[in-house]
């Protein structure tokens, strides 16, 4: 779907992949951003549904589940007022920015996601430009109750450099939850493997307590 994999055939070579390094279960997280990747709640569990069947006919034995990843526009807003949302795990919402532009209503935004009844997840708070400099940003998100999730790949400066410092500091002051991987393909699963097997990755358990065995 959208950015991700690009057939059902390069999907199920990922999941293989994915069980062969030892994941016991997959949570894909499509975009839900209405200027650009027009889904829906319906179209992702359409698209799991078809995934599911390709799986089972190929009696690979891996859970897989959606949720979405929502871009924060009017559109989320909508779907937000009406609790119209795919959230993972104990009704996390996964939620990303611009990467550029500061959004002016995020505290709002965050209290209605709580009031809401969701628990708020950032997607890659390290990715975020305008939040680099301004540190503090981040800490009021924590303290506001919001969750992060880095990707994995950001501390293979996959990204950028500064990417991969901001991650590396997240990591340092323990303010990590999740962790994702961000593979839209397979040559990301191969910077991943490299992430995994390096000790910035066991710094992360260190420092952090990362609730993605709680998804199990
Ligand atoms: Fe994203």
């Amino acid at each position: 779907m959208d950015d991700g994999s690009k057939t059902m055939f390069e999907s199920i070579k990922m999941i293989k992949k994915f069980q062969e390094m030892g994941y016991k279960k997959l949570i894909t997280t499509p975009h839900i951003m209405s200027h650009r990747y027009k889904n829906s709640s319906q179209i992702i569990l359409d698209k799991l549904e078809m995934l599911q069947d390709a799986l089972y006919d190929k009696q690979i034995d891996i859970a897989v589940e959606v949720a979405s990843e929502y871009y924060l526009d009017e559109h989320f807003l909508y779907l937000l007022n009406k609790k119209e949302i795919l959230t993972f795990g104990k009704n996390y919402l996964l939620f990303e920015l611009s990467y550029t532009r500061a959004p002016n209503n995020l505290e709002e935004v965050v209290f209605d996601i709580l009031l809401a009844g969701y628990t708020p997840v950032l997607a890659h708070p390290e990715r975020y430009l305008h939040m680099h400099k301004e540190f503090c940003i981040y800490e009021s998100l924590k303290e506001h109750g919001v969750l992060f999730q880095l990707n994995i790949n950001s501390l293979a400066g996959y990204y950028s450099k500064n990417v991969q410092t901001v991650a590396k500091k997240l990591i340092k002051k323990g303010m990590i939850d999740f962790l994702g991987s961000d593979v839209h393909k397979m040559e990301q699963i191969e910077t991943l493997k490299k992430v995994l097997q390096s000790n910035t990755y066991y710094e992360i358990f260190e420092k952090n307590k990362i609730i993605n065995n709680d998804l199990l």
